[in-house]
């Protein structure tokens, strides 16, 4: 089966990563359901995309609901007849110690970044295993590794992400499933900056400072990230599953 004849799922697909994670499926011919939580910024997405005849449908929704997280892959299999790779992208950064963490903040962070890919990948890889298998990637990042200062909910969440993709991984590897993570340090994405910005500081000038602190002498690009998660839903990583590879220019958080 070629690419062009494939489908895939992409959650928080009109964020910094995202985005470009949809342009490169569309760029490989796949049809892609795109969702966020953002309706406009989905659409805009789209219609940059769709110039040349429809690549891809936008599912607007709130993955804090486990309803929406089904719909996602049903509408995929119903719009296009299969399902062949879910990128589990979506995630929310929660800061503040333990006690400045409220108890909205923390089941707000798990709800997002770790119970709704239960949610999409249980109900995907029920799709796939009927039809000749799949790819999922789950975003996870290094501070789900190596926990930074002052982000508890943010990091134990991820670390979750990282297990569960492991487990799938493993699980699922003869139903002809490769569940794989990717784990970013710093990506240049709105999520980031936006962090900055909240500090008070002007986001180009700490990123500026961020990249010395990189070996390989910048931050990640969102092509960066989506490059792997393109590579782990080819054929071409055939052979990876049940894994996570860490995207960091050699800079670990210790
Ligand atoms: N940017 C970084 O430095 C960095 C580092 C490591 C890992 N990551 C991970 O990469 C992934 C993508 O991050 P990004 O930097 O592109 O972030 P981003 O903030 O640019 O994009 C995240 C997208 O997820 C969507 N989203 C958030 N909550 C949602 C919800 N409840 N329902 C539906 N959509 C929702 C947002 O609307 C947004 O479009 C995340 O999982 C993040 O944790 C990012």
């Amino acid at each position: 089966m070629t690419e062009s004849e494939k489908t895939a799922v992409v959650t928080g697909a009109a964020g910094g990563i995202g985005r470009v994670l949809v342009k490169q499926f569309v760029e490989r011919g796949f049809n892609v359901i795109a969702g966020d939580a953002d309706a406009k910024a989905l659409e805009d997405v789209a219609s940059n995309l769709n110039r040349n005849g429809p690549a891809v449908w936008t599912k607007a929704g709130d993955l804090r609901s486990k309803a929406y997280c089904e719909e996602l892959i049903d509408f995929a299999v119903q719009t296009t007849g299969r399902l062949d790779a879910l990128v589990n992208n979506a995630g929310i950064i929660t800061r503040g110690t333990i006690v400045e963490t409220s108890d909205e903040d923390w089941e707000r962070t798990w709800d997002i970044n770790v119970t709704a890919i239960f949610y999409t990948c249980r109900r995907a890889i029920a799709s796939m295993k009927d039809h000749g298998g799949g790819s999922i990637v789950n975003i996870w990042s290094c501070w789900g590794l190596y926990p930074g200062p002052g982000h508890p909910a943010y990091c134990a969440s991820k670390a979750a992400v990282a297990s569960l993709s492991k487990c799938l991984g493993r699980d699922h590897a003869g139903d002809g499933i490769r569940v794989n993570a990717v784990c970013p340090n710093e990506v240049n994405t709105p999520m980031l900056r936006t962090g900055f910005i909240r500090r008070g500081f002007d986001p180009d000038t700490a990123i500026e400072q961020l990249n010395r602190t990189v070996p390989l002498g910048r931050i990640a690009e969102p092509e960066d990230i989506a490059d792997v998660v393109s590579f782990l839903t080819s054929d071409a990583s055939r052979y990876i599953v049940g894994t996570a590879i860490e995207v960091n220019g050699a800079k670990p958080v210790y």
